[in-house]
């Protein structure tokens, strides 16, 4: 048996109370290694919590301690990117639990801690939300987000000429970019700067992903699995979902022997064919992107995929999940696939609170505290998420961006319509905001990084 939670709680308290006082322990660097993962609910807290396996665990004791939690472990995948208040570590030497906090709700940041260090004898690795750093800590935290840039070149030795002016291949760098039909996006933009924009760490691919395919002998069958393999291949998609990625392809890749398409799970095809709601990823218009387009408010049961062909690669995924056996039912309790970019697009403000908003002096006043991102909006604005398309919604009034290279601002530093040196504004593209109107609400709306939202509620102009 292992340990229960009542009595890790138990021995730990003793513990506590043995070294008599509060410790501030250093974040431990774990294995890479990750042996499955657990959904559940905290007995204590009522909160949901995911933990992943970490190190030397076997299957068996990863097993049973998940039943101790009331729940299933899923074994050979880690507990994935959630919005998470920090990490709780528990255990030593090569085996580990790493105890995702789930939540978005700052003002929980210090009874997590609590619970974490004090009941539960671990160490707490505060998110940025809860005040931790925006660093690259290999794989499971968040580099700082690089805007995207359009990067013109010359074509590759021995490819046609592109389609931009002087014959140069112009590609986004950016995760719903892409670069010339036939072309690899490797070859015309910088993964490095993609891999900020969303978590990049390695995760398996499905069961069985490299069976026997029958279909491989059918050509008809392998001209549709060839064009869309291209269409991939020449997006920015292919920076993680690679062998060419720098740890090891996430999930599903270009390069997994056999079929290919067998390496992802039923979920991700259903984004792929539309039947699972995918527009929060952010798209562009494809004629700012090669031709090349996905599920957008405009078209928002188009595939999660970017393609200059929407219906023909939505079919292709259609006939993988009916080949597999799966209708669009199965899948009509999973309305929205974008995770955290959903919660945070769809998320309602509620009033500020201790003099968080624009003061009668025109300070800018926030919580959580350093920020990259400030937004002042009309009340009733959809909540800004991801560029090219969702971070900059109608009834944005005012907007001013830290450069990535650039050091965040603190509370209290900024006056409303005056931009602070080395920011710059990024709506009103130029010009002063529109002023308050004294007595109306207005929605602030500050993050920490992209995803990473730190204040967000209505303030009553003085
Ligand atoms: C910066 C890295 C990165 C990029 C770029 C990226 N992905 Fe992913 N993707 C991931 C990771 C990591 C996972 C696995 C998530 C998990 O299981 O925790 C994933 C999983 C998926 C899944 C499977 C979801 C599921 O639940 O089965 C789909 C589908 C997917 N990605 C589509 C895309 C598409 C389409 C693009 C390009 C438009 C893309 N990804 C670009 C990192 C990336």
């Amino acid at each position: 048996m292992r340990m229960t939670v009542a009595r890790l709680l138990s021995v730990s308290v003793l513990l506590s109370v043995a070294v008599g006082c509060q410790r501030n322990q250093e974040v431990p660097t774990v294995p890479e290694k990750v042996v499955g993962h657990c959904v559940y609910t905290n007995q204590f807290s009522d909160l949901r919590e995911c933990r992943d396996y970490v190190g030397e665990w076997t299957d068996k004791a990863a097993t049973e301690d998940c039943k101790d939690q009331g729940s299933t472990v899923v074994l050979g995948s880690a507990c994935g990117e959630q919005e998470r208040l920090g990490y709780c570590f528990l255990g030593e030497g090569n085996q580990w639990t790493r105890i995702s906090l789930l939540g978005g709700d700052a003002e929980k940041c210090g009874s997590m801690q609590r619970g974490c260090e004090v009941f539960g004898g671990g160490v707490f690795d505060p998110a940025p939300i809860c005040g931790g750093k925006v660093v690259d800590t290999g794989g499971t935290g968040l580099p700082t987000f690089q805007q995207p840039v359009l990067t013109c070149m010359d074509p590759k030795p021995g490819e046609l000429p592109g389609m931009s002016p002087g014959g140069q291949v112009c590609t986004w760098e950016m995760i719903s970019g892409a670069t010339e039909p036939g072309r690899s996006f490797m070859d015309y933009a910088s993964c490095d700067r993609v891999r900020t924009q969303r978590p990049y760490y390695p995760v398996p691919p499905a069961e069985n992903a490299t069976r026997e395919d029958a279909r491989l002998n059918d050509p008809a069958y392998v001209t549709e699995l060839t064009w869309v393999r291209s269409q991939i291949e020449a997006t920015a998609c292919i920076c993680c979902h690679s062998t060419r990625a720098p740890k090891g392809p996430s999930n599903w890749f270009v390069e997994s022997p056999g079929n290919f398409i067998n390496s992802f799970y039923p979920r991700g095809l259903a984004m792929g064919a539309g039947w699972i709601n995918t527009l929060g990823f952010g798209a562009y218009r494809p004629e700012h992107n090669n031709g090349f387009s996905r599920a957008s408010p405009e078209r928002p049961n188009d595939s999660i995929f970017v393609t200059t062909d929407a219906v023909r690669i939505a079919r292709f995924f259609e006939a993988e999940l009916a080949h597999r056996g799966y209708k669009r039912e199965d899948f009509a309790d999973q309305v929205y696939g974008a995770g955290p970019l959903d919660s945070q697009r769809l998320y309602q403000p509620t009033a500020c609170e201790d003099g968080v908003g624009v003061g009668a002096d025109g300070i800018v006043r926030w919580r959580g505290g350093k920020a990259r991102y400030v937004y002042v909006l009309e009340q009733g604005t959809t909540s800004p998420t991801v560029p090219p398309n969702l971070d900059l919604p109608e009834g944005t009034l005012w907007r001013i961006d830290v450069p990535s290279t650039g050091t965040p601002i603190e509370s209290g530093t900024v006056r409303y319509g005056v931009v602070p040196p080395g920011l710059s504004q990024r709506f009103p593209a130029s010009g002063e905001p529109a002023t308050l109107t004294s007595g109306k609400t207005y929605y602030l709306y500050v993050l920490a990084d992209i995803i990473v939202p730190i204040t967000r509620c209505l303030f009553t102009a003085p």
